[in-house]
């Protein structure tokens, strides 16, 4: 194993909190581990040495809602947004259509692209879903082709009733057969809590038949309008709840006392001209948050958590250690990866050596100069990818 010193850095952003945000300090990764972080006159000697200038340093960014195994193109509906159409559900069996019509190679083709997109950017732990295969065959080959390339696979068949399909039949083929072929290839269950798609009984029995087999829970929930999502999340000890976007007062009280992360996609919120999710409220009362991009081809198609995290500041009311935290550590915990060994979102000895350099002397960049591609340097589980 190779180790590398990085040196010369500006700020950096631990986001531990023994660690802070310490100055002068240097860091040594080993293999795909950080080995150690402290002041840089007390580094330990290292194979090689990679001085950052100056630059300022954070974990990668950890995206953890991603819808990435698809076919097929929406900018049409895209467009007609921008012409005053609202976002319904309904796009999404645009997607399932030309995702079924599609190969493996040509899914796992789009799938590389994306990641190898978001690494470019930064990204360096990535949560994606199956979701637009909707039949037993086809969820279960999306959970094959994503569990070899993310580092997280969410199944997601309570996506939507496909057209022309009965509803209770659909949703007793997803507790069924179709949970048992992904089960074995996936880590956690989604569902789209939302009027349009699955109600919170829905809901409810999709993710308890989940949890009887051993799988972690998520939901997509509050995202068109008010709802039950956030409080059935919270209800079943879901792990996260993503949208967020319409929140009552009592949706904030029910985070803010449980473990369930409020996972908030802005550049979703963007593209589907909602309006966007109350962080402020959110952090204030004590709730964690975490940003992530939502990336797919309907309602939010970017990988750039940068784009997030920017928006996070202008416009969501965060500061920027905030929003860089929940981009970060924030998508770690929504992801159950924060702690032990071999942790993301996090530069602690022990956690995974994903390491993000801007060209910039200072995080605050993100927001102080929106817009301006600012990754230097990324390295996920100690190989520099940029
Ligand atoms: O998170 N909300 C449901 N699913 C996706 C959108 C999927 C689509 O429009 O294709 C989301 O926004």
């Amino acid at each position: 194993m190779t180790s590398t010193a990085i040196t010369g850095i500006g700020e950096l952003t631990t986001n531990d909190d023994e660690l802070g945000t310490p100055g002068d300090a240097a860091l040594v990764l080993d293999g795909d581990r950080i080995a150690w972080v402290g002041p840089a006159h007390r580094a330990p000697a290292a194979d090689t040495s990679v001085d950052v200038g100056g630059r300022a340093v954070l974990p990668g960014w950890v995206d953890s809602h991603t819808h990435l195994l698809f076919a097929g193109d929406r900018t049409a509906e895209f467009t007609a947004r921008t012409n005053g159409e609202p976002y319904a559900a309904g796009g999404i069996a645009v997607t399932v259509d030309a995702t079924r019509a599609a190969t493996d190679d040509e899914l796992r083709a789009t799938l590389r692209r994306h990641l190898a997109e978001a690494a470019w950017n930064g990204t360096t732990c990535v949560e994606t879903k199956t979701g637009y295969g909707l039949t037993v065959a086809d969820e279960l080959r999306a959970a094959r082709i994503a569990a070899t390339e993310a580092d997280d696979v969410t199944f997601l068949g309570a996506h939507l009733v496909p057209p022309g399909e009965d509803p209770d039949r659909y949703l007793d083929l997803v507790r069924g057969d179709m949970l048992d072929a992904v089960a074995p290839h996936v880590r956690w269950c989604d569902a789209f809590c939302e009027r349009g798609a699955f109600d919170a009984e829905q809901t409810r029995r999709v993710l308890r038949a989940a949890a009887d087999r051993g799988l972690g829970l998520r939901v997509h929930g509050n995202q068109l309008g008010p709802g039950p999502g956030v409080r059935l999340a919270v209800e079943l000890g879901a792990a996260s709840v993503d949208h967020c976007t319409h929140l009552e007062a009592e949706d904030i009280a029910a985070l803010a006392g449980s473990g369930t992360v409020a996972t908030l996609l802005p550049a979703c919120d963007l593209s589907t001209r909602q309006p966007l999710p109350p962080a402020r409220e959110l952090l204030d009362a004590g709730a964690t948050v975490a940003l992530a991009s939502n990336c797919n081809p309907g309602s939010s198609y970017t990988t750039s958590m940068a784009f997030c995290v920017t928006t996070a500041v202008l416009q969501m009311r965060m500061t920027v250690p905030e929003a860089i935290r929940a981009a970060t550590l924030g998508g770690a915990r929504a992801l159950r990866r924060d702690t032990g060994d071999g942790a993301v979102g996090v530069l602690r000895p022990g956690a995974r050596a994903d390491l993000h350099v801007l060209d910039a002397p200072s995080a605050s960049w993100l927001a102080y100069r929106p817009g301006v591609p600012l990754t230097h340097a990324v390295w996920r589980a100690g190989e520099r990818v940029r």
